[in-house]
């Protein structure tokens, strides 16, 4: 959800018709939340400040125009919330849909298969085919109408079709970065800067040409101002950040020795 605040003052809503008292401060998400009530989101996280980014977590509250995002949206005395109606199905199916138009769908073989948020907010709201596919205009309905996603998944079976594909970077000796299964959704800048304190990823470029970036002369990982804490592989939702498995590094041939109790992640990799 969104973190939740600390307040002692409170305010009593409804959501889905069921009474719920929350501090001051809080969010219409993290509100559903605390009353057992789920609204699919992308781009929020229990940690990290809300952005907004996704347009997954609309709901519709009584007396507003429009479908506000519910992590964004902090809770007001008397709210009447509704997170499940036929509009608001419609159009998260709509954003879904949006999304895996531009992802590469090789889950069966992917890293996070069965760990991936992306995964299962398409089950969640029940996208099960999809009009777009990748053409001038990115978003381009095909004229022989929909696709389902194993038709999509045979023609990008690893994301080289993909319109924002770019080669996976393995350069970090912790975790790869792997920016064609990126969404976008920010959420590891905003761990950078809110959790670890760092600021070395940004996102960089505008509308379908954005994209998240190391920064750095090579634009690598491991040139960049990466202090390897892993915060960003904690909050991706997908598998564009992803801890290298002892598979994939092989056993180790030397032992880290570390007396650092701030985060053990042992960044003293790089001495001899
Ligand atoms: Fe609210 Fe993404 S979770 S906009």
């Amino acid at each position: 959800g969104t973190p939740l605040p600390k307040s002692d003052a409170t305010v009593t809503l409804k959501i889905d018709g069921f009474d719920v008292t929350v501090p001051e401060g809080t969010s219409v998400m993290r509100a559903a939340m605390e009353a057992g009530i789920k609204i699919p989101k992308l781009c929020a996280t229990d940690s990290v400040e809300a952005f907004g980014s996704c347009r997954l977590c609309l709901v519709e509250i009584e007396g507003r125009r429009g479908t506000p995002a519910s992590c964004t949206t902090p809770v007001t005395d008397g709210m009447a919330v509704t997170t499940q109606s036929d509009r608001l199905h419609k159009l998260r199916k709509g954003v879904m849909e949006l999304y895996i138009s531009d992802h590469p769908l090789d889950c069966l073989t992917c890293g996070a298969n069965g760990d991936c948020e992306l995964q299962d907010m398409a089950g969640m709201v029940g996208l099960r085919d999809v009009r777009y596919t990748k053409g001038d205009n990115h978003y381009a309905p095909t004229a022989a109408g929909s696709l389902s996603l194993n038709d999509i998944r045979a023609k990008v079976p690893d994301g080289s079709d993909n319109a924002r594909y770019i080669p996976k970077d393995d350069s970090n000796p912790y975790f790869t970065y792997d920016p064609s299964k990126c969404i976008v959704c920010s959420r590891c800048v905003r761990a950078c800067e809110e959790v670890q304190g760092t600021f070395a990823l940004t996102i960089e470029g505008r509308g379908f040409d954005s994209r998240v970036s190391f920064g750095g002369a090579s634009d690598s990982v491991l040139s960049s101002d990466c202090v390897s804490c892993g915060a960003c592989v904690q909050a991706c939702p997908t598998a564009t950040l992803q801890e290298k498995s002892v598979i994939e590094m092989g056993t180790p041939d030397r032992s880290v020795i570390t007396t650092c109790a701030y985060c053990g992640v042992g960044c003293s990799f790089k001495a001899e």
